[in-house]
């Protein structure tokens, strides 16, 4: 059954979209109602990083309710991970009204054939769970900010940066977006990252890349617009760009989770962020194994290529598209016998709220977005990873 609040959502992101459809500048009217996050609660709250300060309005809110329940860290956790979640939504969005499928659990968008047809020769049952990611990530945000509300803090609304433009191509709708997936550099370590038996992210560690070509230049993984759906080389590497992505996104979030956990002081918050992260796992899981079934090519029009991940100079176990499941490897201390773990998950380092946002601002997907969002989501990355349990 349906939970209200979501629905409510659902409905809001409708008419959200249909208003921008209609009006050009009716992100004005967000304006006017004070939709930015929390009311410029925490876009207001102090600046530095560490410093007290930081949380001031956060802790305001939540005093204010009454609740006392949750610290300055908790609130800045939630929030950080809603507005990680509204982003993930947004670009989830892009992929289902092109390639998904479009319903009332996702509504928006008529669907591309011929990038829907790239996508299925990842798998047959590609547009299904393009869906299912979609729906999870928008439950996912609007129960955090619910949550959050719950708790006498500001829920957050990114509504003021839907600045981005749409793709052109037939299916996808004409609104403002918060995220660009049309000129991607995919970071494709986690592929290597997962598969190495002696190497740890958390201990300083690097990892080579599985598509390095797609690490390196600008490219859509969504069709800009139809002139894009042809030759077939062209739209199959924009599909395999777009299995490769989907890996990239949800192991941020496999790592994002259990890093944050680890400054969760309610315990109550440490059952949310332990019951939401292991959901991006499992999206990551199998879009891993998706991504293996990108075929072999070059993209006649730009020179993308992806190689055979099972030949030569590739395959081996750092390559072969069917280990799927994380390699036991060094953990806290290499004193220990490997162990098969999520990594990273060190604080603030390369697993934290800060290094996600780098992560995704390396991967262009907010290119064309303004500085104040830009100052905006580091500042909150910044106050989540902050958080140590007791503050
Ligand atoms: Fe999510």
């Amino acid at each position: 059954m349906e939970h209200n609040a979501q629905q409510a959502q659902k409905e809001k992101i409708m008419e959200h979209n249909t208003q921008q459809s209609k009006h050009a500048t009716s992100r004005r009217s967000f304006l006017r109602k004070g939709l930015v996050v929390g009311g410029a609660g925490v876009i207001g709250a102090g600046v530095g990083v560490g410093g007290t300060e930081l949380f001031t309005n956060v802790v305001t809110a939540s005093a204010a309710a009454g609740s006392g329940s949750l610290t300055k860290g908790d609130v800045a956790i939630l929030t950080f991970a809603a507005a990680i979640e509204i982003l993930e939504t947004d670009l989830w969005q892009q992929y289902n009204e092109l390639g998904g499928i479009q319903d009332s659990e996702v509504p928006g968008g008529s669907g591309s054939a011929a990038y829907t047809k790239a996508l299925l020769v990842l798998d047959g049952d590609m547009s299904q769970y393009i869906h299912d990611n979609t729906e999870d990530e928008i439950s996912h945000f609007t129960f955090l900010n619910a949550y959050l509300a719950s708790k006498g803090a500001d829920p957050v609304n990114l509504d003021k940066f839907r600045n981005l433009p749409s793709s052109q191509a037939t299916g996808a709708q004409h609104i403002g977006r918060l995220t660009n997936l049309m000129q991607l550099t995919v970071d494709t370590s986690w592929w290597t990252r997962l598969r190495s038996r002696t190497k740890n992210p958390d201990f300083g560690d690097t990892f080579p890349q599985a598509i390095p070509s797609l690490s390196t230049g600008k490219f859509p993984a969504i069709p800009r617009h139809d002139g894009d759906l042809s030759p077939n080389d062209h739209i199959q590497a924009i599909a395999n760009t777009a299995g490769f992505h989907f890996g990239f996104i949800e192991q941020g979030g496999s790592s994002l989770y259990p890093t944050l956990a680890q400054g969760a002081t309610n315990l109550e918050v440490l059952r949310v962020l332990l019951s939401i992260g292991p959901v991006e796992t499992s999206h990551f899981q199998t879009w891993h194994d998706k991504a293996g079934n990108a075929p072999a090519l070059t993209d006649p029009t730009n020179g993308l290529v992806f190689p055979n991940l099972n030949a030569s100079p590739f395959g081996g176990e750092d390559f072969q598209t069917n280990l799927i499941m994380p390699e036991p490897t060094v953990f806290l201390s290499r004193k220990f016998p490997a162990v098969s773990i999520i990594r990273p998950t060190q604080i603030a380092e390369s697993g934290g709220a800060v290094a996600t946002v780098k992560a995704w601002t390396a991967d262009g997907l907010f290119i064309g977005q303004s500085q104040e969002f830009l100052a905006l989501i580091n500042k909150l990355a910044v106050q989540a990873d902050a958080a140590r349990r007791g503050f």
